[in-house]
């Protein structure tokens, strides 16, 4: 529905200064998602410009030596070849091994600040006493941060956790203690580490008083941020500067085009989310040739097949039609069907 009434400049487009002198364009960012930020996902977002500054997918940073430099520069290559800055994503529990591995990361070209991840739910990772393990554990969670400040000097060391372990509040007491130990930004995804992704109604609840107890600096929302709505209710409220897209970047690629537009346009009117199929008929297309360019390096049939799901839906007929090729017919036949549906619905 559009709205009429006028606002100022949206803080969410505010450039985005860094600890160590960096400034981001603006606070729309991807989120960080392991296993969906391929190297064919996240060129063709930057080939459209839907992106300016990425949060990479976490890296573990396991026991034993720390990694090479040739192979730290590897895990992250995809996203510095986008040209764009790159803020780093650490997940471990040795805080000395971090520390390194976070100095060695900002050597690189490219790479802007680093940042936790104490929020993950996976099983396997919680089981280690890593990700959204560490909400559980804030003594960890301040030996990590403060031995990478005294390892990686001014940059900008930062943190994504969850409102908690297993309760919302717990995050209260956490947050002015990443704060008052040196986190530049925090991103907070609402849920706690045990409700998963299961449904909570009260995300602007629990923003607002992780906001409150957090303070001044930048604070980023993750969480259920599949539309335009949704990016207009948080900067509505009070309880971000900024927002972090995840799944919804699956279903509607443009969305952070889309938020930025909208946000830029002072009675913040919008009819993005009317064209969702277009969308997803032009983004595919330009994933597809993108990927036809260098088959060697993007070609990912079951990867494709998820993406499609993803802008599509399970039951659409472009999704079903796309999953009787294989592996072996690669892009080009993709493609041609595609175009054939789309011509076919679209003119
Ligand atoms: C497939 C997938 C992979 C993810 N990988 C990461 C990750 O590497 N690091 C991280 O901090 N969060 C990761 N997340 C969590 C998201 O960044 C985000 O916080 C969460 O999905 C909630 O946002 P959403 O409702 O917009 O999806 C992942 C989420 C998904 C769905």
């Amino acid at each position: 529905m559009a709205e009429s009434i006028a606002r100022d400049r949206s803080k969410f487009l505010a450039p985005f200064k860094l600890e160590g002198g960096v400034v981001l364009p603006d606070r729309v960012f991807p989120a960080p998602m392991e296993g969906v930020l391929s190297p064919l996902f996240c060129h063709a977002l930057a080939q459209k410009h839907y992106v300016k500054a990425w949060i990479s997918p976490f890296v573990r940073v396991s026991n034993g030596g720390p990694p090479r430099m040739s192979r730290i520069r590897k895990e992250i290559s995809y996203l510095l070849e986008t040209g764009l800055p790159v803020v780093v994503q650490l997940m471990g529990v040795d805080p000395d091994l971090i520390a390194e591995v976070a100095s060695r990361y900002l050597c690189i070209e490219g790479v802007v600040g680093i940042n936790f991840n104490f929020a993950c739910p996976s099983k396997r990772v919680v089981m280690r006493g890593a990700g959204g393990s560490c909400m559980q554990n804030p003594a960890l969670m301040k030996k990590i941060i403060e031995r990478c400040k005294s390892r990686c000097g001014d940059k900008s060391v930062s943190a994504k956790i969850r409102t908690g372990f297993s309760r919302p509040d717990e995050c209260l007491e956490i947050l002015p203690m990443l704060r008052d130990v040196g986190c530049d930004f925090v991103a907070v995804h609402h849920r706690t580490v045990t409700e998963g992704y299961a449904a909570c109604p009260d995300r602007l609840r629990r923003l607002e008083k992780a906001k409150q107890a957090w303070g001044e600096k930048t604070f980023l929302a993750s969480g259920d941020i599949f539309g335009i709505q949704d990016i207009l209710e948080l900067e509505q409220s009070s309880c971000c500067d900024g927002v972090m897209i995840a799944r919804g970047l699956i279903r509607k690629p443009l969305l952070l085009a889309e938020a930025r537009d909208v946000l830029s346009d002072e009675t913040r009117q919008h009819t993005g989310d009317l064209h969702q199929r277009e969308q997803a008929f032009e983004f595919l297309e330009h994933v597809l040739i993108l990927c036809s360019s260098n088959v060697k390096l993007y070609w990912n049939h079951r990867y494709l097949m998820e993406l499609t799901r993803g802008l599509f839906g399970v039951q659409d007929p472009v999704f079903r039609a796309l999953t009787q090729f294989k592996n072996h017919d690669g892009p080009m036949a993709l493609l041609e069907k595609l175009v054939e549906f789309k011509q076919a619905e679209l003119v």
